[in-house]
């Protein structure tokens, strides 16, 4: 008699779960049989009642039914969402890959493009690439080159102090001491970095930007080293010889200074818009590297010397691309950097 209803239940199911034809359907057939107050529960229930040598045949039939119920509804489960799948692909509007894609590209700062560019023509030239940290000591930044408490050279600098004493760098030379004890007496080292002061923003000033420095240190190095690297640079930049010409300049990290001008690459001296009608543009603050900077970094003065550079990044940009606001660089406009797309 007991078995007879396993029997009858299993038909029943059987009826119903071929009907079931969403996943709610799913769910009231799963708690019709499988629930806490299901079919499969009110079976096991009758358990006791079953005679003594029915028991063992009865456990396994209802055991079997279990089973089969929890597997049918997986696989209900699996063939619905399959189904719902190829629903959506039926519906969906076959795509034409051959039609004209008119999505916009990004593209890059113009001051990436030409920051990658001269830093290769460096690596080219034998340098090692460095960065530096945007955080740095007091001791880094000013000290370590030269430029002692109260020296005037630091009222030029407007600094952004943090609390905790530090500073945002002002120049990229912050990294020359860690450089020149990292490499040694013996090194051809570039590194470009973001700097920061204090100042009034305008067309030609801002408070964020770059610079690309560079230090050559060996035996008997002399400014015709350093003309000889920049020049290289400039022809590999402007695809031309440039002429160069260097004017006394001060900076307390290096002595001499001075100030590497190149004739302008737009007029070829003659004048014009660029150059500010003076046939040059002022490209490179440089000099040889100040002995006591050398000592600080580790380096006998005696024995080695070496010459240093500290380019204004973005001057560089705004006479490469033609922009005559430094503020568009840092803007990220993209009006402005997708002209440089193809332009570069
Ligand atoms: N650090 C200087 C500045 O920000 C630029 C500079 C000048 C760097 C001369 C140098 C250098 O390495 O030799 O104004």
């Amino acid at each position: 008699m007991e078995l007879e209803v396993i029997n009858s239940v299993e038909k029943e199911y059987d009826e119903d779960s071929a009907k079931v034809q969403n996943l709610n359907e799913l769910e009231s057939l799963r708690l019709k049989y499988l629930g806490k107050k299901g079919l499969i529960t009110d079976i096991m229930a009758k358990f006791r009642e079953v005679p003594a040598e029915q028991k063992r045949e009865f456990g396994q039939k209802v055991n079997a039914l279990k089973n089969k119920i929890e597997a049918s509804v997986e696989e209900i489960k699996a063939n619905l969402a399959q189904k719902a799948v190829d629903e959506e692909i039926k519906n969906t509007k076959e795509f034409d890959y051959s039609l004209p894609v008119d999505t916009k590209t990004g593209s890059l700062n113009p001051r990436t493009i030409i920051q990658k560019q001269v830093v290769d023509i460096f690596k080219n030239m034998g340098f090692i690439v460095e960065d530096g940290a945007e955080v740095e000591t007091e001791y880094n930044n000013f000290e370590s080159v030269n430029v002692p408490k109260n020296h005037p050279a630091r009222d030029m600098q407007d600094t952004f102090w943090l609390d905790n004493g530090q500073l945002l760098k002002t120049q990229t030379s912050a990294a020359q001491n860690r450089i020149l004890r990292d490499y040694g007496p013996e090194c051809k080292v570039i590194f470009p970095g973001r700097v920061f002061r204090n100042e009034q923003l305008d067309a030609r000033h801002e408070n964020t930007f770059f610079q690309l420095e560079g230090v050559v240190v060996g035996k008997n190095v002399t400014v015709a080293n350093l003309i000889y690297f920049e020049k290289e640079m400039l022809k590999a930049l402007f695809k031309k010889d440039i002429e160069v010409r260097l004017r006394p300049g001060f900076f307390p990290f290096t002595e001499p200074s001075y100030e590497l001008d190149a004739k302008c690459p737009f007029c070829n001296g003659r004048g014009c818009h660029t150059c500010g009608n003076s046939g040059w543009l002022e490209l490179c603050p440089c000099g040889m590297i100040h002995p006591n900077v050398l000592r600080m970094g580790g380096i006998d003065p005696e024995e080695y010397n070496g010459f240093a550079f500290g380019m204004g990044f973005d001057r560089l940009v705004m006479i490469r691309t033609g922009l005559d606001d430094i503020r568009h660089l840092n803007s990220n406009n993209l009006k402005v950097m997708s002209q440089f797309k193809t332009k570069m």
